[in-house]
């Protein structure tokens, strides 16, 4: 498995401390976040990180920003992107279980770094369940392409 990771200026310490839990691990994570506090656009992490995982040149990814949010509604632009951001470990099982989610964010003022590892380590360890969830994730797909949704009435 090959994971790529990026943050902004306040999520520096936090990165570091998750590629390393993730190396440690056994996996292969690229860094291509900032390693400066100095300002740096979220945008630019999520985008980066976004097109790796829609590509296929990771199977998948983590955002860190002060609270995922910025850094998650970008990788979201990136078409095939699932980018669920999380602040605790059941909604981080869940997104992969039920929403296919490939990339897990979270924010570095929000939570603790013990709770980021155990995000992580959910989301890691989670498997897409398919089946009935197959469906949704593919009117969320036709939502993107599209920008119509041909069943919006739930018939
Ligand atoms: C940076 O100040 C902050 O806005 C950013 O880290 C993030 O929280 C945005 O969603």
């Amino acid at each position: 498995m090959k994971l790529a990771i990026g943050n902004d200026h306040v999520a520096v310490q936090m990165k570091n401390e998750i590629m390393e839990y993730v190396r440690n691990k056994g996996i292969e994570i690229i860094n291509v976040g900032t390693d400066s506090e100095e300002r740096f656009n979220y945008p630019v992490s999520g985008y980066r990180v976004g097109k790796m995982v829609a590509s296929g040149e990771v199977d998948g990814g983590i955002l860190i920003c002060g609270t995922g949010v910025g850094i998650s509604l970008a990788a979201n632009k990136v078409h095939g992107v699932r980018a669920c951001v999380c602040s605790e470990p059941y909604s981080a099982k869940l997104s992969k279980q039920h929403n296919n989610s490939n990339i897990i964010a979270f924010g570095s003022r929000v939570i603790g770094i013990e709770t980021a590892k155990m995000i992580v380590d959910e989301w890691l360890n989670a498997q897409y369940e398919g089946g009935r969830h197959q469906k949704r994730i593919d009117m969320i797909a036709e939502i993107e392409e599209t920008q119509n949704l041909s069943d919006a009435d739930n018939e």
